[in-house]
């Protein structure tokens, strides 16, 4: 057994609980001042104020320890979970980019054969190892902003043997360094060009054989679509996420996003894990959401600013009583950032959530996106030790020296990953 303790913390700030909180429930933040911290191994074994845990720690007898931190000036946060992205891929777009920022629409680039297409061409042409490395990289630049959860999508391979590849990549990176991954398989994130007028043909295909063998090898968790105007309707959503469910995988959608398809609505009828985007979402698909409380709406800031949408609607969702969580969609295309700093402004000042729902929304309620609030994103005896060090004495700073990455040190599963 190894163990840690953290003391003098000037404030332990964290949601409670084993859910996602929901509504008014985001703004509950725990704080406690000259706060401590103990663990072993990769769990926390108590948490309060240090004059407390001490005591208690005297009582039991336990005297030694591995590593000792004096937090004096920081306040700590549990590890940051990054609930939606697309990290693993080859080739960037800058002219694409270069196009958008001069007016022509991410659907229209993606009806000519750029946007996902364009990735999905370099991902097929690279090596596992050099994908792999690629993946490493970005992983490394996530920790350094107090991320200890990202959820990795596949999708830019779209046949099954690239789209399997990138699997075996996410599952062999989560192993391979100390971040988690939350694997999802998004073969349905736009329709081949080999399918491109028979994309019932490739829902099939999916189906039958696809989802099948990722069951088979266990190579993802969860399954995600597109379900938006030009690329997978509401009834072939429905089909593939029903056959997904039905093999035991859980669900997502990228739902909602361009235009309105109700997926959102669709979300919540088969209870998927998470309905992400939600730009689009309408007032009837909020109450939906609202009444079954199965899902997570996951709203990604930085996509709606990359396209120059709109935000989608925190404030309805948050005071309509809806779980919300904040993810980056890094990715080449719609949102080529996985930075945190940037969510947080976003959220604050465009989509008026207050501090402590965006705390919720990055920490708990990112975790019950990736189906592990019951084991992340709370300090709380039980939990797995990810924990985030800041510069500054106050989680607030996080909104408040906006724009900047303010993480002085990240713990990883009870272990000093990353240190400033
Ligand atoms: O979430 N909307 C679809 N998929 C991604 C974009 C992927 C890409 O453009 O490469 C998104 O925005
Ligand atoms: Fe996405």
């Amino acid at each position: 057994m190894t163990n840690l303790l953290i003391v003098h913390a000037d404030q332990i700030a964290t949601p409670t609980g084993q859910d996602m909180k929901r509504g008014s429930e985001m703004n509950e933040i725990s704080i406690i001042n000259d706060g401590a911290i103990y663990v072993e191994d990769e769990l926390i074994v108590s948490v309060g104020k240090t004059d407390e845990v001490l005591a208690e720690l005297r009582r039991k007898n336990i005297t030694k320890f591995d590593q000792v931190i004096d937090s004096t000036g920081s306040a700590v946060i549990p590890g940051l979970i990054d609930s939606h992205t697309h990290f693993l891929y080859a080739g960037y777009r800058l002219n694409e980019f270069y196009e958008r920022v001069s007016g022509s629409s991410y659907m229209q680039i993606m009806q000519n054969g750029g946007g996902i297409q364009a990735t999905v061409d370099a991902t097929r042409e690279v090596t596992y190892e050099k994908l792999k490395q690629l993946g490493l990289q970005r992983l490394n630049e996530m920790i350094e902003q107090g991320v200890t959860t990202v959820e990795g999508k596949s999708g830019y391979g779209l046949d099954q043997e690239t789209e399997i590849r990138q699997l075996r990549v996410l599952q062999e990176l989560n192993l391979a360094q100390p971040l988690d991954i939350a694997v999802t398989y998004l073969g349905a994130h736009a329709v081949p060009p080999e399918f491109q007028h028979n994309s019932e043909e490739y829902l099939n295909l999916m189906i039958d054989e696809i989802l099948p063998q990722i069951n088979e090898e266990k190579l993802a968790e969860f399954v995600d679509v597109f379900c938006d105007e030009g690329v997978f309707d509401y009834e072939q959503s429905q089909k593939l996420l029903e056959a997904a469910k039905k093999l035991g995988f859980k669900v997502k959608m990228h739902a909602d996003e361009i235009a309105n398809l109700n997926g959102a609505g669709l979300a919540a009828n088969i209870e998927a894990t998470s309905a992400d985007h939600l730009i689009k979402i309408s007032s009837e698909e909020i109450a939906k959401l609202s009444e079954k409380k199965k899902t997570v709406a996951t709203l990604l800031p930085c996509t709606a600013f990359c396209l120059q949408e709109n935000f989608a609607p925190a404030r309805e969702l948050i005071d309509n009583g809806c779980a919300v969580a904040l993810a980056s969609d890094y990715n080449p295309g719609s949102s080529f950032t996985c930075s945190i700093p940037l969510i947080i402004a976003l959220a604050s000042f465009k989509m008026k959530m207050t501090m402590g729902e965006v705390l919720t929304a990055l920490t708990l309620n990112g975790a019950a996106a990736v189906n592990a609030a019951d084991k992340k994103g709370s300090i709380e005896a039980g939990k797995v030790a990810d924990l985030v060090l800041l510069k500054y004495p106050d989680y607030r700073y996080l909104m408040y020296n906006t724009g900047s990455n303010i993480v002085k040190k990240v713990i990883k599963s009870g272990k000093s990953v990353f240190e400033k």
